[in-house]
């Protein structure tokens, strides 16, 4: 578009999509660190980046956070007959009500009229109910979607701002310091190199997972989380991800290459 052209956000797209070894870029004007409105384009951008993506059946994982929860405020119905089922990838990382997965998938099923299904398991949990609840029809029945998602879409987050976030605990937090891990994604938190350095145990979603996936949106910005982007996308080399990001992160990705 000619908008595009003129900001020169289409030649940074493909410088970072040289950068990070993935797919498709999008990215939107700003600095989402510096301005609130820049995450609602971000999700924008995304919200019709997976319109592109809707086939006739579409069972659709989504993980909690600001900027996810951005997306679904963006989202409209589909013109055409399409089946959307939206749910939680993983449950119980400890977000307060509005980030929540829980609650966002029931957002995007109405913006949609779509549907959803919640995924409602405690923050930590003992062996013993862990493997209890694995057992839960209602648990079972998201479990075995999950087998079958056609689309994940993510935040990413900073790996200490979401430890601290999610009020981890001290001993846990240091591993994830002595880790040097930079970048976290549902619950997985990763060092410069893409390698695990901790996972939060929780029900859903698993890094393995997101091998049978056919469209992987990872959705993030702003300046401070241009590591935690480039760590995340990382151990996807040679995958498909499409990034939604904004002119704050990717001018931190170029500048950090
Ligand atoms: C959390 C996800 O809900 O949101 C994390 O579980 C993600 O995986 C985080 O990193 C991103 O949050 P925000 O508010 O920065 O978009």
């Amino acid at each position: 578009s000619v908008m595009k052209e003129v900001s020169g956000l289409e030649e940074l797209e493909l410088q970072l999509r040289a950068i990070l070894n993935i797919e498709e870029v999008i990215i939107v004007a700003g600095d989402s660190d510096e301005n609130e409105l820049v995450k609602k384009e971000m999700g924008r951008a995304c919200a019709s980046r997976m319109k592109k993506a809707f086939s006739t059946d579409n069972i659709i994982a989504i993980t909690g956070g600001s900027t996810v929860a951005a997306v679904a405020e963006m989202l409209t119905p589909t013109v055409d007959e399409r089946n959307i089922m939206f749910f939680p990838a993983r449950g119980g990382l400890g977000e307060n009500v509005q980030s929540q997965a829980n609650t966002i998938v029931a957002k995007m099923a109405e913006k949609t009229m779509g549907q959803y299904k919640l995924l409602h398991v405690p923050d930590q949990v003992s062996d013993d109910v862990y493997s209890s609840l694995v057992e839960e029809p209602a648990i079972k029945e998201t479990l075995e979607m999950i087998q079958q998602c056609s689309m994940v879409v993510h935040g990413i987050g900073d790996a200490i701002t979401m430890a601290k976030r999610r009020k981890t605990d001290a001993e846990t937090i240091q591993k994830i310091s002595d880790g040097q891990a930079v970048g976290e994604a549902f619950g997985y938190y990763f060092d410069a190199d893409g390698n695990v350095v901790h996972k939060v145990r929780t029900i859903g979603l698993q890094l393995e997972n997101l091998e049978n996936v056919p469209c992987i949106i990872a959705v993030a910005g702003g300046a401070s989380k241009a590591k935690a982007i480039a760590a995340v996308v990382k151990q996807r080399q040679g995958r498909k991800t499409i990034l939604v990001t904004d002119e704050g992160a990717a001018n931190e990705l170029v500048r950090l290459k």
